[in-house]
């Protein structure tokens, strides 16, 4: 009698410390641990939030303060880009919330920091330069030739010497 009676509370004891176990583990460890691996799922969406900036709601979002540039734009052959590819998400010039408070009251907004202006050249080229791949119809130029043609020389910013970038049509 006397043995099994230390077997019951050693046995207690045991199930004692994996329901507090347990319990600790419940409140202790975040909701997301384990989604994708061994650490918190959240972690990676938050990260991803800083080094990735949500972009805006494309020329839209642009037009609330630029009214002018971005009317020009939409007649313009580069009328179904983002201003933001070639530019920076929005989110790097005017600090907000969420895009859809912001489209909704842009009045209540004002500009936090400088936008990007890339280097113009890289930048046609990501979509102009030649390439056997692209469409015919497609309006695309081997660079070297193009402005050989022009009889200009090559630099940085070339391109917009002659193209507007808001409205590229000679
Ligand atoms: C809340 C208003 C607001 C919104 C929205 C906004 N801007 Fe601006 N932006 C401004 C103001 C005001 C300036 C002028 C700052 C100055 O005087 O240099 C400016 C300046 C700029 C400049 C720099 C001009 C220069 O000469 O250096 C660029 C480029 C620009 N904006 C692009 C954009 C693009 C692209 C978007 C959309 C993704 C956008 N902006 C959305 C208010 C805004
Ligand atoms: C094809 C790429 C491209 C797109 C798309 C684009 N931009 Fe630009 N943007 C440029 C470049 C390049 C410059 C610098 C032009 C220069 O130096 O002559 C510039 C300059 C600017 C400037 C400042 C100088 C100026 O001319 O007033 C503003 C403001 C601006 N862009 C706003 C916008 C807005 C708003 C949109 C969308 C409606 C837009 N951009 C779309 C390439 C682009
Ligand atoms: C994100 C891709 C992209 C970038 C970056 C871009 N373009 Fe374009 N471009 C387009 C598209 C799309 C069209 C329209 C094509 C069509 O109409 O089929 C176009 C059209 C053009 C045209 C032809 C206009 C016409 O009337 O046929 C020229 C010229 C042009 N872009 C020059 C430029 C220059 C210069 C730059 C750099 C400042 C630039 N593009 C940057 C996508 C881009
Ligand atoms: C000296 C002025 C000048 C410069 C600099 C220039 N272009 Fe052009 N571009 C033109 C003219 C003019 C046309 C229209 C005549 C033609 O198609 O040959 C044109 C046409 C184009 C077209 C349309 C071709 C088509 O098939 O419709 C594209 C795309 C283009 N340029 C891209 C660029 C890019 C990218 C740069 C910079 C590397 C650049 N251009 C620099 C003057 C220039």
């Amino acid at each position: 009698m006397e043995h099994t009676k230390h077997l019951w509370r050693a046995i207690l004891l045991i199930v004692l410390i994996v329901v507090v176990y347990l319990l600790g583990r419940g409140f202790l460890v975040p909701g997301s641990f384990g989604e994708f691996g061994h650490y918190r799922g959240d972690a990676l969406r938050e990260e991803m939030n800083v080094r990735v900036p949500n972009f805006g709601a494309g020329v839209e979002s642009c037009a609330a303060c630029h009214d002018e540039r971005a009317e020009e734009f939409r007649q313009s052959a580069h009328k179904t880009i983002n201003c933001e590819v070639c530019h920076a998400p929005l989110r790097t010039h005017v600090e907000y919330e969420d895009i859809e408070s912001f489209i909704q009251n842009p009045d209540q907004y004002e500009w936090t920091n400088e936008m990007v202006i890339k280097q113009a050249k890289d930048l046609c080229i990501r979509c102009h330069e030649a390439q056997p791949a692209k469409p015919h119809d497609f309006p695309h130029v081997t660079i070297v030739e193009h402005l050989e043609e022009m009889g200009v020389e090559n630099s940085a910013d070339v391109c917009v010497d002659c193209h507007n970038p808001h409205d590229p049509s000679m």
